[in-house]
């Protein structure tokens, strides 16, 4: 890499940095919080974009806005009320960082929320991504917003053929995308990146002849394109057992519990149930699980439903049984909180994407709509 450094000549980067503002303005996508400059709108967008597809995020941005629509307004609710504005999206602590954050700035800084990225990155959830982004389309600050559209682009345009989650390669990036960045663009800069990257600079089968940075595209001239970013190989990714009971009291109620505030999905309500250890059989482990978090004794029956689902580090086989109640009041030893409730109280709680699909499997089973 060191030999590219002389060919990357600022001058060049600089002509690429133009160009691509120039395709921007025409091609840029009608996303809603770039019609606005009101930071905390950016903010929200920007955590609610670091997970999740900007397609999937439209709806959500705009619903989460108008039930808080201002940085106060969010201050002021329950984490409970904010973690039902995110269901569905996935990796809750955003949520939770986001709220607290919210409240740290209304506590501590008069409700403004800070400029810089230093200033930024020292509030809950807010790493240098989001600092960045926020920093460089809020308030104009020129600082490279690296996420994995920029990754693939610049590696692309700079034919960068070493591993770019090596900080040491992250820098060069960050430093010639600031090349690029005509004084008080950055923000413009980083989002024509982002959109290039979702449009044309595509991770399969790029679409560089309508690139405009096609001739410019050191690894377009060689051919290399399709090879990079170079992806570091991932291991296997690990798999659980899980099991969960729908546990009836023989009134039309059953039980529901929420997650503790510091655990994975913290905060939000589930099927009470747990992992399956080595060997053991689903439904004794569901008996385990049961008696450790709740004190009582169940009997396991049919199985409700099998929900397969992803998260980073592990994909997950959850088995939602429908159980019965049998003796012991139920205590929270491994949760926050429980609560006997009927299917058509559901919709005060927030629960995980799984948990939703065993809802809709009782949903189904007893004919109540969705
Ligand atoms: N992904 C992350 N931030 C974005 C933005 N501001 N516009 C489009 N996609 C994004």
């Amino acid at each position: 890499m060191a030999a590219l450094q002389n060919i990357i000549h600022p001058d060049h980067l600089a002509a690429m940095g133009m160009r691509l503002l120039d395709w921007y303005v025409s091609h840029a996508r009608d996303l809603p919080w770039r019609s606005t400059r009101d930071p905390y709108a950016i903010w929200v967008a920007e955590v609610m974009l670091q997970q999740t597809r900007s397609g999937l995020v439209v709806d959500r941005f705009r619903q989460f806005l108008h039930r808080f629509p201002t940085l106060q307004s969010l201050a002021a609710a329950s984490l409970d009320d904010v973690l039902k504005a995110w269901e569905g999206l996935g990796y809750y602590s955003r949520a939770r960082n986001l709220h607290a954050a919210a409240r740290q700035v209304v506590q501590e800084l008069d409700g403004r929320i800070p400029e810089t990225p230093e200033a930024l990155i020292r509030l809950p959830g807010v790493g240098p991504y989001i600092a960045a982004a926020i920093a460089s389309i809020a308030f104009g600050h020129d600082v490279i917003a690296l996420d994995g559209n920029l990754i693939r682009v610049l590696c692309r345009l700079l034919a960068i053929d070493e591993d770019p989650s090596r900080p040491r390669i992250q820098r060069f990036l960050r430093e010639c995308a600031l090349a690029m960045v005509p004084p008080g663009r950055a923000g413009d800069l980083n989002q024509a990146m982002m959109d290039l990257g979702a449009t044309l600079c595509l991770p399969a089968r790029p679409r560089c002849l309508v690139c405009p940075l096609f001739d410019g595209c050191l690894a377009q001239r060689q051919g290399i394109q399709n090879e990079l970013p170079i992806i570091a190989t991932r291991t296997r990714q690990a798999h659980r057992d899980v099991t969960a009971g729908v546990i009836w009291d023989g009134n039309g109620r059953f039980l529901i519990t929420q997650r503790p505030a510091d655990a994975m999905l913290g905060g939000l309500w589930e099927f009470p149930g747990g992992k399956r250890c080595p060997g053991e059989a689903l439904p004794a482990c569901l008996l385990r699980e049961i008696r450790e978090e709740l004190g009582i004794e169940i009997e396991v029956g049919e199985l409700l439903c099998t929900i397969e689902h992803s998260f980073t580090h592990f994909h997950m086989t959850l088995y939602a049984f429908q159980c019965r109640w049998l003796s012991g009041e139920p205590q929270c030893l491994g949760c926050a909180a429980l609560r006997w409730v009927r299917l058509d109280e559901l919709d005060a709680f927030a629960f995980p994407v799984a948990d939703q699909k065993i809802i809709s499997h009782l949903r189904a089973l007893t004919g109540a709509s969705e």
